[in-house]
């Protein structure tokens, strides 16, 4: 039979956050119901709410979830009912062209469900990143729940599902940051200091976290920034000579961009040392455009990549870093700046967009 919950949907382009009833089918082949128990609130479901990702509305938003499996479909083995997952949007296929040539990360082919949770009229909603977590109950492919160690706060480890293994695995994966590198990450919110934790695992020595807001670069301090620079009175080459200042001259190794605007990619891209690299893990909008000359691009050599969810395997790093977590040595409680009942969501994104909060963390 399939359940009726309450869910939290945008339904148009700039439409306040709604809450509403939605309908679970039962699980397919393959796909199973989860009872959510924590999903933080990620800047990318604002994006969504905003129209920023796509058009595909009513979006059913919230993607960094942790909960139970409660009812399997049929022929799932990967999880059993009861198990305490973290639900991930790269659930690897084994077989696209980035499967096959052993860069699973790069999954171009991720199973999601496929049949479609609904409003009580029908209507199919578009579940954020393949999930749809900000309600009791959400319909996922079995292989978007990976295992944890169920000794773990939800709140806290529900977050690898997104923007803090964004973050990490920004520094720790598509960086490549090792020990004695010297890292810049502008913009720390929670995945901008979740990149400042991973270079801090990495073993970088210089970490210069770079934000126009105080708080924040007081949150990347406690998180292990070495230094930090307020960007609010500098324009873009400021930003870039405070970089060098701290970096001997040079500029450093890796220069993260947490925020993905232009102006911060541009500050990334002449920030870092010659030969560096660029990490984008902020995702812009479709409107944003860039303009670089072409001789700098070839002059400054090194390498320009982004991040896709820190180029993370789920299965991989997250009962590794949950392991880390529960041994004290990576902080994911210091992500959870508050938690929130389901009808908070709007409220939260205005803290997001005040500097408030690292992660507000919905409860179910
Ligand atoms: N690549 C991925 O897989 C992935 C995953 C999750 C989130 N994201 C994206 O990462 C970005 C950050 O997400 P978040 O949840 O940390 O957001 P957030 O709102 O919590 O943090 C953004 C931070 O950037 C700062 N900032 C904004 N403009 C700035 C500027 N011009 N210079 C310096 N700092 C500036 C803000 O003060 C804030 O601290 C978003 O674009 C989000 O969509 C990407
Ligand atoms: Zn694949
Ligand atoms: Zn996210």
């Amino acid at each position: 039979m399939p359940i009726t919950v309450q869910g939290a949907i945008a339904r148009s382009k700039g439409a306040p956050v709604e809450l509403t009833s939605i309908v679970i089918p039962d699980p397919g082949p393959g796909e199973v119901v989860v009872d959510i128990e924590t999903c933080g609130v990620c800047h990318t479901d604002f994006h969504y709410k905003e129209g920023g990702i796509n058009d595909d509305f009513p979006f059913l938003l919230g993607h960094e979830a942790a909960g139970r499996v409660s009812v399997i479909g049929e022929g799932v083995t990967h999880v059993a009912v009861g198990d305490f997952v973290v639900l991930n949007w790269r659930a690897v296929c084994g077989d696209c062209r980035a499967c096959k040539r052993a860069e699973p990360w790069y999954c171009f082919n991720t199973f999601n469900a496929t049949q479609k949770m609904t409003l009580t009229d029908g209507t199919e909603l578009s579940p954020a990143l393949g999930i749809g977590a900000f309600a009791e109950k959400t319909l996922v492919h079995e292989k978007q729940c990976t295992r944890v160690n169920q000794d773990a706060d939800p709140a806290a480890v529900g977050l690898l599902g997104c923007g803090i293994m964004a973050g990490i695995g920004a520094a720790m994966n598509t960086g490549n940051v090792s020990h004695g590198d010297s890292v810049a990450v502008i913009g720390c919110g929670g995945v901008g200091n979740a990149a400042v934790v991973g270079s801090r695992l990495a073993g970088a020595s210089v970490i210069i976290a770079i934000d126009r807001d105080a708080k924040k670069l007081q949150k990347a301090q406690e998180l292990g920034a070495t230094h930090r620079i307020d960007s609010s009175g500098l324009d873009e080459d400021g930003v870039v000579a405070a970089v060098q200042a701290l970096t001997g001259g040079f500029g450093a190794d890796v220069v993260i961009d947490a925020v993905g605007r232009p102006e911060t990619w541009r500050q990334a891209f002449y920030a870092r040392d010659l030969a560096g690299t660029v990490v984008l893990v902020g995702v812009p909008t479709p409107d944003m455009m860039l303009e670089i000359p072409l001789l700098d691009v070839f002059g400054r050599g090194g390498s320009l990549k982004s991040s896709w969810y820190g180029d993370c395997l789920p299965e991989r790093d997250f009962p590794m870093l949950t392991d880390l977590y529960l041994q004290g040595r990576l902080p994911l409680a210091d992500f959870v700046s508050e938690r929130i009942g389901i009808d908070d969501i709007e409220a939260a994104f205005a803290k997001m967009a005040s500097g408030d909060v690292l992660r507000s963390v919905v409860v179910l």
